[in-house]
């Protein structure tokens, strides 16, 4: 089977690593087609995957956009269009992983005649999207696509209260592999001389710097814990929050924390840097769709708190595997974050436990087992003979 992957983006989020992930297992059988240069084209390089880069420009419909601002994109991509539509011809199916490749396509598989499997991974509602794109993600894959694959129980519940068709949906959440996960104590020592957290307790927050993966309320909260508590921020703003970025800085200049926060960027070393942590605080204050800093701290064995919506209720369950508090809420989390301080043997014990979870239920090998199913049947139900590649999956 011969797979189309298609991203519009150019930088690694989430959606954009668990693609990788994905596609590293068909790399002997698939293309990534990218509508963007940029990290991600570079880590599937550096990974030996294919990729190609579709078009030179982006596409201009963004989260806000207007419904005149779509159509004028829209016109602006029918050569798009017309590029991956004769491209698929070479494939068994074609899989969108975002909105916008959603958009180019569905309308390419109808010339091509190949089916079409969408990952959803966002939210869609008004308070993540525009009007107009939370029913143009129902309206397209309702028209065009042969499956709907939801990276959570709340994702699907969102696609369908949109107008999606429950039928075509399925939820698959991501995978990992544990074994990545794995670190030394040696590593985790020189990790935190280096950067000079000896003696602290460290809260660590994994995620791209914007206003609703709320890096602001742990900024509040640790002003209500003793002065040894210290948060070190991982991530980087990916799609322009520079203002944000600049209110945190502010917030840590107001509240007297300089000595106690580190901003480091985007890191590719995070299972390393987790496990230099004693505590993974996860802060969205919008309903995250699935999450995957939770289960990557879970699997590097260090105890997580995460905000109450979404995705996230699937994954935790509080005083077993983690702790869950109210969005917004940055008492809740000192709370938490005290209790973690104080009772360090009870914090092991629940990441001990989520460790064991998290790598049976959360693993790879099971997700890429379902996603091969969900392909083989839509190309089946086509009546395609798959294409052969001598890959054996
Ligand atoms: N991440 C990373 N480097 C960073 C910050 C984050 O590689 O500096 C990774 C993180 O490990 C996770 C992903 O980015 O795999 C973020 O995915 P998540 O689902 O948590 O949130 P998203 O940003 O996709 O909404
Ligand atoms: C998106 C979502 C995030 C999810 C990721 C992978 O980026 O915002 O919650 O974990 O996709 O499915």
């Amino acid at each position: 089977m011969k797979i189309l992957f298609l991203d519009h983006s150019g930088v690694l989020g989430g959606a954009e690593l668990f693609l990788l992930d994905v596609a590293r297992r068909y790399q002997d059988s698939c293309l990534v087609g990218l509508m963007a240069e940029g990290s991600f084209k570079a880590r599937l390089e550096q990974e030996h995957i294919p990729v190609r880069v579709l078009n030179k420009q982006a596409i201009a419909v963004n989260r806000d956009s207007s419904i005149w601002q779509s159509l004028m994109s829209l016109r602006q991509i029918v050569p798009l269009i017309a590029e991956v539509a004769a491209l698929s011809r070479e494939y068994d199916v074609i899989c969108t992983n975002t909105a916008k490749a959603l958009v180019v396509g569905a309308i390419a598989s109808l010339f091509s005649r190949r089916p079409l499997v969408h990952f959803l991974h966002d939210i869609l509602t008004v308070e993540h999207f525009s009007q107009i794109n939370v029913r143009l993600v129902p309206g397209l894959t309702n028209r065009f696509a042969a499956r709907v694959i939801a990276n959570s129980k709340a994702t699907q519940t969102a696609f369908v209260s949109a107008g999606g068709n429950a039928k075509l949906t399925e939820v698959i959440y991501n995978g990992f592999v544990p074994e990545r996960f794995q670190t030394s104590s040696a590593n985790e020592l020189q990790l935190r001389q280096e950067l000079e957290l000896e003696g602290r307790f460290v809260v660590g927050n994994f995620s791209r710097l914007s206003p609703w993966k709320g890096q602001h309320v742990l900024l509040e909260a640790l002003a209500h814990c003793p002065d040894n508590v210290t948060a070190l921020f991982v991530g980087d703003a990916l799609f322009g929050e520079d203002e944000y970025v600049d209110c945190l800085h502010q917030q840590v200049a107001e509240l007297g924390l300089h000595d106690r926060v580190k901003f480091l960027g985007f890191r590719a070393d995070v299972s390393e840097l987790m496990s230099a942590c004693d505590l993974v605080a996860h802060t969205s204050t919008s309903p995250e769709p699935f999450g995957r800093v939770i289960v990557e701290a879970m699997l590097c064995q260090r105890p997580i708190v995460a905000t109450a919506a979404g995705g996230v209720v699937e994954l935790i369950e509080p005083g077993a595997t983690g702790w869950l508090v109210p969005s917004n809420n940055a008492e809740k989390l000192a709370e938490v974050i005290n209790e973690c301080y104080a009772d360090p043997d009870r914090s092991t014990a629940i990441a001990q436990r989520a460790y064991q979870y998290a790598s049976q239920a959360f693993h790879l090998d099971g997700t890429c087992q379902k996603v091969t199913q969900v392909l083989e049947s839509v190309v089946a139900d086509q009546g395609l003979t798959p294409i052969q590649t001598g890959t054996v999956l």
